[in-house]
C-alpha cells in the first residue's frame, strides 16, 4: 500500500495525470468496442472526445467510473489502479467524479432541489441547513438559484441540462464527465454550458472530460481533443493540431463528411 502511494506520488510529481487508461480492451459479445485504448488525463484540463457514433465514447467513460470493467488493459485514478476494486472500495473513488450522463435524467417526482441535494442526502451527514446552502450555492453556479421548488416538467431543455450539472458538482468532485452536454440544444443554449464547462475549469479547478459531436464546442472547451476511431485513439492534440490535421479520418470527422462506406452501410441507430 504504501509503495503504492509513493507510486502515486511520484506520478503526480512526474506529468501530473490524473487518469490513465492503459490498454484498455472492451467486447460485448461478438461486438469489439474498445480495442487497445491508451490514455493519459491530466489535471485541471478540459479533454474533449469526439468520435462517430457507436465507437466507444460513452463505453471508455463508464470505464473511466468503473461501472465497466475492461476485459484487458488497467485504468488508474491519481496513480492508484481501480479497474479490479470492489464497488466498496470503489465509493470514495467515485466521490471525486460528477457525472453529466448522455441523457441527464433529473428525478421527475422531485423538486430541482431535492435533485441537486440528492448526492449530499445520500453519501454525506449533513444538515438540512448546510445542505439547502450548498444547493443554493450549486444552482448559483450554473445561474439558477432561486428554482429550487420548481419541478423538472417545468424547466427547459437547457436548464435541465443547467440542474444536473449542479447535482454533478454537489459533493466537489476533482473531474466532471460530461457525456454530451450540449446534444438537443439550440446553438445558445449549448454555448451557455459551454461558457460553464470553462467557468468550472476555472473557477473549482476542475478536470473535465467532454464527450461531444459539437465542433464549436469542441474548439471552446478542449485544452487537448481525442478522437476514437476503431476502437482506438486515433488523434490526440489540442485544437489548432486538429485544425490543421492532415489524417482522412480526422478531416472527415470535423467537416461532418460521410464516406461511401457510410452511405451503404446499415441505418444507425439515431
Ligand atoms: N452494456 C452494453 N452491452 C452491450 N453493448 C453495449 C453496451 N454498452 C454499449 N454497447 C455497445 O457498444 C457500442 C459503443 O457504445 P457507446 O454507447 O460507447 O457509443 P458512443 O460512442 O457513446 O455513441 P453515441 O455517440 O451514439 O453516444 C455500441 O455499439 C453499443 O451498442
Ligand atoms: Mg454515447
Amino acid at each position: 500500500m504504501i509503495a503504492e502511494q509513493e507510486h502515486a506520488t511520484a506520478r503526480r510529481r512526474q506529468n501530473g495525470t490524473i487518469i490513465e487508461l492503459v490498454d484498455v480492451h472492451k467486447r460485448f459479445g461478438a461486438l469489439r468496442v474498445l480495442h487497445g485504448i491508451n490514455l493519459k488525463i491530466e489535471r485541471g484540463k478540459t479533454h474533449v472526445i469526439i468520435g462517430a457514433s457507436g465507437t466507444g465514447k460513452s463505453v471508455l467513460l463508464k470505464h473511466i467510473i468503473g461501472l465497466l470493467k475492461p476485459d484487458e488493459g488497467a485504468v488508474f485514478f491519481q496513480g492508484q489502479r481501480v479497474d479490479r476494486l470492489p464497488d466498496r472500495a470503489l465509493t470514495p473513488i467515485r466521490r471525486q467524479f460528477g457525472f453529466l450522463f448522455q441523457l441527464s435524467a433529473l428525478f421527475d417526482s422531485m423538486t430541482v432541489g431535492q435533485n441537486v441535494g440528492f448526492p449530499l442526502t445520500q453519501q454525506t451527514r449533513k444538515s438540512r441547513r448546510e445542505i439547502d446552502a450548498i444547493v443554493g450555492s450549486k444552482l448559483g453556479m450554473v445561474g439558477l438559484d432561486g428554482l429550487q421548488d420548481k419541478m423538472p416538467a417545468e424547466l427547459s431543455g437547457g436548464q435541465k441540462k443547467r440542474v444536473a450539472l449542479a447535482r454533478a458538482i454537489a459533493l466537489d468532485p476533482a473531474v466532471i464527465l460530461y457525456d454530451e452536454p450540449t446534444t438537443g440544444l439550440d446553438p445558445i443554449r449549448a454555448d451557455v454550458i459551454n461558457e460553464l464547462i470553462l467557468k468550472l475549469q476555472r473557477e473549482l479547478g476542475v478536470t473535465g472530460i467532454v464527450v461531444t459531436h459539437d465542433m464549436p464546442s469542441v474548439y471552446k472547451v478542449a485544452d487537448r481533443v481525442i478522437m476514437l476511431y476503431e476502437g482506438r485513439v486515433h488523434f490526440e492534440g489540442t485544437c489548432d493540431e486538429i485544425r490543421s490535421s492532415g489524417d482522412e479520418q480526422v478531416r472527415r470527422f470535423i467537416e461532418g463528411r460521410a464516406a461511401a462506406a457510410d452511405l451503404s452501410g446499415p441505418t444507425e441507430k439515431e
